[in-house]
């Protein structure tokens, strides 16, 4: 049932207005539920979305100003809220266990999961104490997080300031989140994910044939299939995600380009930096210009994917509609980057992701040292407000890796004694090649307790392959 490539536009995505603002303090309002969509032309797709949306509303905070989000859970199952990239207090960091249970229902099924959790709703208080950065929220519920974001619950939260502020980058309609993730489909329209069992309130985990992952043979940006976006003739920013859970892209824009890239996971980069194409894995955020001014009316620039094939391999496409005028600059030099250096390490580490070490349902887990996660194991105790040096490696396939609250910065990757063209500024996940290691200074910043690392790819996170850590 797949459209043709390039006939569906660009869905802008909305940004949720508070409910009210005072003391220093936003209040946003969302409810989980589940929803029909027109995603394919002339099919409907029920989605579990973020106000009933896929795309969630784009959530915009400022730094400095606290913002407190209240979730209301009226969906069939337990759901767990993770603000990815926040540095946030452990309690509001969305443990995968901190379920919001739904209202009613019988939770007896729940309770080997129930960490610290509620029945209904729950407020999650962000201080947001950093830089202007691309973040996003979706669904964290352990051993679900797969099934549970596939089917919609993803949104994008942006942190302005006044360093960000001041640069002369486009804005307002030329401003655009793209958020890319790949989905199946049944001929009726619905999404086809294969979970062992669907109701997502019984045995967790997918059929053995995607114990690797869950491709789709669908490109969806911003929840349209292979979209189009009608530009004029300037600059444009966009702040690209790959939210897919398997999936990782080589992007490249035919008849155009390049990205000039102004910004990574966790904020803006020193400086712009030009790539012909950029590899981005799940989770990964690049904030990028693409310049349209050379461009004819008419003229139509294709976003591609040279990972894919068979449909895949396209994205989305811009047509330039019109000339308008433009007075947006990339300047030379963006933000002063704070450069961690090998002299403040304290402690280093070694991680391996690698699939073996532990079974369940007849399958083998991903695991992290070869122990599978484990709401009790504590893998590193790191100090508070030190810096680390971890090494990790992976084994057997790709895996992204991602740590929650503390920022990164790239060493190395692969044994080159560089961190690669796109692992520049701070990060909060890194890709890993089959076989491929990277070393990160970690800096242990803003609280203490407990919290995960895990693979991003989220078919191997709900299949164990996660770990806590404890700042202390
Ligand atoms: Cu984007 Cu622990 O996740
Ligand atoms: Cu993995």
């Amino acid at each position: 049932p797949l459209p043709e490539p390039f006939q569906v536009p660009l869905p802008i995505l909305p940004v949720l207005e508070p409910v009210r603002g005072e003391d220093g303090t936003d209040h946003y309002e969302i409810v989980q539920r589940a929803e029909r969509m027109e995603i394919l032309p002339g099919l409907s797709t029920e989605i579990w979305g973020y106000n009933g949306l896929f795309p969630g509303p784009t959530i915009v905070s400022r730094r400095g100003r606290r913002t407190v989000v209240t979730h209301r859970n009226e969906l069939t199952v337990p759901v767990v809220v993770h603000l990815h990239g926040g540095r946030t207090a452990p309690e509001h960091d969305g443990y995968p266990t901190d379920l919001i249970l739904p209202m009613g229902g019988d939770h007896s099924a729940h309770q080997q999961h129930a960490g610290a959790s509620v029945v209904g709703s729950r407020d999650y208080v962000y201080e947001l104490d950093q830089p202007a950065a691309t973040l996003w929220y979706h669904d964290h519920r352990m051993d679900f997080t797969g099934p549970q974001v596939y089917r919609g619950l993803a949104g994008f939260h942006l942190i302005r300031d006044d360093e960000e502020e001041a640069l002369p980058l486009p804005r307002g309609e030329r401003e655009v989140p793209l958020m890319i993730a790949d989905r199946s489909f049944a001929s009726d329209g619905a999404f086809q994910y294969p979970s062992v069992d669907p109701s997502l309130n019984g045995t967790p985990g997918v059929t053995a044939e995607y114990m690797s992952g869950v491709l789709g043979d669908c490109i969806l940006v911003n929840g349209a299939p292979w979209p189009v976006l009608a530009v004029s003739d300037t600059r444009y920013r966009f702040r690209i995600l790959n939210a897919s859970n398997a999936r990782r892209y080589r992007l490249r824009l035919e008849g155009g380009g390049p990205f000039v890239q102004i910004g990574s996971d966790l904020g803006l980069l020193a400086e712009p930096t030009a790539h012909e194409a950029i590899d981005i894995a799940q989770a990964e955020r690049f904030d990028v210009i693409i310049d349209f001014s050379g461009h004819d009316v008419g003229d139509e620039i294709t976003m591609v994917n040279d990972h894919g094939r068979d449909g895949t391999d396209l994205v989305m496409r811009f047509v330039v509609t019109r000339r308008e005028s433009d007075d947006s600059a990339i300047p030379d030099q963006l933000v002063e980057l704070e450069r961690l250096s090998e002299e403040d390490v304290v402690t280093e580490r070694q991680f391996v992701f690698a699939r073996g070490g532990a079974e369940a349902h007849g399958m083998t887990l991903w695991t992290v040292n070869g122990e599978p996660f484990s709401t009790d194991a504590i893998a590193a105790r790191p100090r508070l407000s030190t810096v680390e040096r971890w090494t990790i490696r992976a084994l057997n396939v790709e895996h992204p890796f991602h740590i929650h609250l503390a920022p990164f910065q790239v060493l190395n990757t692969g044994g080159k004694d560089d961190a690669g063209p796109y692992n520049q500024g701070w990060k909060d996940t890194v890709n890993l090649d089959n076989g491929g290691q990277a070393e990160l200074l970690i800096r242990f910043d803003g609280y203490r307790g407990r919290y995960v690392l895990h693979c991003h790819n989220l078919e191997h996170e709900d299949m164990m392959m996660m770990a806590n850590f404890e700042v202390v």
